[in-house]
């Protein structure tokens, strides 16, 4: 081998061995191999040689070309597995001895209150139902004789979405959707509809210790021949007084105006914080508006495809928030929605 080769493989070697890093060994393949790099560098002297030299010179030149790619391949592998092995050693070992958290995890109260319906509705012959959170405007007024610039809107500040469709305000906003899905089994087979479906709704209100821009209802229906008020009222009662575990909960039927329903009532129950004596959940009134109620309007039935001259039926919308507050004594709205485990954990042996 040439000297001129000779002294630049063992610069090569003498350089490679003392390259700790990748970059550092990048660097090192620029400067050898690169395009103005000094082996490369070592061809451009090739005009010079006779033919027989060129030869000769020309292989040993490639020779030293190669041992040196490989050289830095196999330098590369052992400074990854190097840095990996340095980036292993850095995570913090675990400490075994630290206590386990042992608090198992627990329903929320709205979820256990709306089992709680489900099972008592059910065991009275309710279908349960689900249906969407985005509805159109139809779904959430029109079929419920809310028609547009309607004043009774304004009870209900509406999200509405870009596309025309909305947040669903109430889960009446499902009726129209189950009268016309069970109609012909109550017109052709005579089987009554009887249906709750529970759902998230959403009004842009202010929060307070009462409201909160989303909150939990439960709609319920009822339509048959010859329903009256006192099937309302006595549906109403027995899922109150199975929910509440007491059969002297006080109930009061008050006139109220919803355009689904004539005629209408708001049935509250005592307040169950103060025991009725007044209390900031009840505006001090003794009373907590809990489930406004009345018999289906006949205009709503019509729109579902049913014959109000045939048939009658009511309906109620429970609100399951304000249900959760009162069956376990929460005081304020927002903490129901607050995330705090400790203060949900409470409820865990309930179910
Ligand atoms: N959807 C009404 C609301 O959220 C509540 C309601 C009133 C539902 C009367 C009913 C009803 O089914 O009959 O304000």
């Amino acid at each position: 081998m040439n000297d001129l080769i000779l002294a630049q493989k063992s610069a090569f070697e003498s350089d490679l061995s003392k390259v700790t890093s990748i970059t550092e060994l990048e660097a090192l393949k620029v400067a050898y191999l690169g395009k103005k790099g000094t082996i490369t560098g070592l061809l451009k002297n090739m005009g010079s040689l006779s033919n027989e030299e060129k030869k000769d010179y020309g292989r040993d030149v490639n020779e030293l070309k190669n041992l040196a790619q490989d050289a830095i391949a196999e330098k590369l592998t052992a400074l990854k597995e190097q840095e990996m092995m340095a980036e292993i050693n850095a995570v913090p070992t675990f400490d075994m001895d630290i206590p386990a958290n042992t608090q198992g995890g627990s329903y929320h109260p709205i979820t256990l209150v709306q089992r709680k319906c489900e099972e008592i509705f059910r065991s009275m012959g309710f279908n349960i139902e689900d249906y969407s959170e985005i509805v159109t405007d139809y779904e959430c007024f029109e079929s419920l004789n809310i028609p547009k610039f309607h004043p009774a809107r304004d009870m209900q500040d509406t999200y509405y979405l870009d596309n025309g469709q909305l947040l669903k305000t109430q889960t009446s906003a499902a009726q129209n959707a189950i009268y016309k899905k069970y109609k012909d089994a109550l017109i052709n087979e005579g089987k009554p509809i009887k249906a709750i479906f529970p759902g998230r709704c959403f009004r842009n209100e202010a929060t307070d210790a009462c409201h909160e821009n989303t909150f939990f209802q439960m709609e319920g229906v009822m339509v048959d021949k010859d329903i009256s008020i006192a099937n309302l009222i006595y549906s109403m009662k027995t899922m109150l007084a199975e929910v509440f575990d007491n059969y002297d909960l006080k109930v009061r039927l008050r006139p109220g105006f919803f355009p689904f329903v004539e005629p209408g009532f708001e049935l509250d129950i005592s307040c169950q914080i103060c025991g009725g004596v007044g209390c900031p959940s009840c505006k001090h009134s003794g009373w907590l508006e809990l489930c406004p109620c009345g018999m289906i309007h006949p205009n709503v039935l019509s729109e579902g495809g049913i014959d109000p001259e045939k048939y009658t039926g009511f309906a109620f919308g429970l609100g399951l928030t304000r249900l959760a507050m009162m069956k376990y004594g929460v005081k304020d709205i927002r903490d129901l929605n607050g995330g705090s485990l400790n203060s949900l954990a409470q409820f865990s042996d309930d179910e």
